[in-house]
């Protein structure tokens, strides 16, 4: 068969049908095999595409993590979908959006496969120390701001979500097998790709495309419920330096605070933070 005329992975029509939501996947594009859906949704969004315009995708070839990472999507495997969100909210919360959406998702997983999942700052969810899921969200601020300007405005966020459904231990690169695992690892059982996202479109239009400003202080709560790393001791790994203090809590920007040995109080936007042992 050839590219043009093969069929796509699901049946975008019916796929739609079942969201029931009022905006987000109203639009819904889907790709059998992209680069990056973040990538394609950046380019939709400069053209003024909607807020809640969803792209999904099989396979990425080129899918990115945080950090300027790569991040495996391999086909039938998985969920890789980014949703474009145009909120009003003060440049300072924009942040704080990689971290709800990461406690909507644990919500969500908990919900689905009936058992616990948590938060890791920033953008992680995780069962027990495993990462199922990773979130990168790409802000675009007004016309030649940034998001420290006084007078910047947010224009458009793309928030990617990549989560591992049905990998077998053998999928993952070696260096992830001891660090990542996949839903139908943790349940013993394939599962259905598109009943997962069904049921997170719906939680995620519940709480992110409502009245943002309003809802977030009760999200960024529910997000310090689902965090096991806060209140302990933690080292917090930058690169050039390891800090060393004690996680005390989330700032209104989703920004990881720290009260270093000296008695400080620091607020940090990037690392990777793990439990001092
Ligand atoms: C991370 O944990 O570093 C973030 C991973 C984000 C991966 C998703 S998959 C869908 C979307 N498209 C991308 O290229 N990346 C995000």
């Amino acid at each position: 068969m050839s590219r043009r005329t093969q069929k796509p992975f699901c049946d975008p029509e019916n796929l739609q049908g079942q969201f029931l939501t009022p905006t987000l996947g109203r639009r819904l594009i889907v790709f059998n095999r992209i680069t990056s859906t973040n990538g394609f949704l950046k380019r939709l969004a400069r053209r003024g595409a909607a807020t809640g315009t969803l792209v999904l995708a099989d396979q990425q070839t080129a899918g990115r993590g945080r950090l300027g990472r790569q991040w495996q999507s391999p086909p039938a495997a998985g969920l890789w979908f980014s949703m474009l969100l145009r909120p009003r909210l003060a440049t300072e919360f924009t942040g704080a959006l990689s971290l709800i959406i990461s406690a909507v998702i644990a919500d969500g997983l908990s919900a689905i496969c009936k058992c616990s999942f948590y938060v890791k700052w920033p953008n992680d969810v995780l069962y027990r120390n495993l990462k199922v899921c990773g979130i990168l969200c790409e802000a675009q601020f007004s016309a030649g701001t940034k998001l420290t300007d006084a007078h910047s405005k947010l224009d458009y966020v793309v928030a990617g979500i990549g989560i591992n459904i049905n990998q077998r231990p053998d999928d993952f690169k070696p260096e992830w097998r001891k660090r990542a695992t996949s839903l139908s690892m943790i349940t013993g059982e394939p599962m259905d790709r598109q009943n997962v996202l069904v049921n997170l479109v719906q939680r995620l239009d519940a709480a992110l495309f409502g009245n943002l400003a309003e809802s977030m202080p009760a999200l960024l709560s529910r997000w310090r419920a689902l965090c096991p790393q806060l209140g302990k001791q933690v080292a917090l790994q930058q690169p050039h330096a390891t800090i060393h203090g004690f996680f005390e809590d989330i700032g209104e920007g989703g920004e990881l605070i720290l009260r270093l040995r000296d008695g400080k109080r620091r607020a940090f936007l990037a690392g990777e933070v793990s439990v001092a042992k």
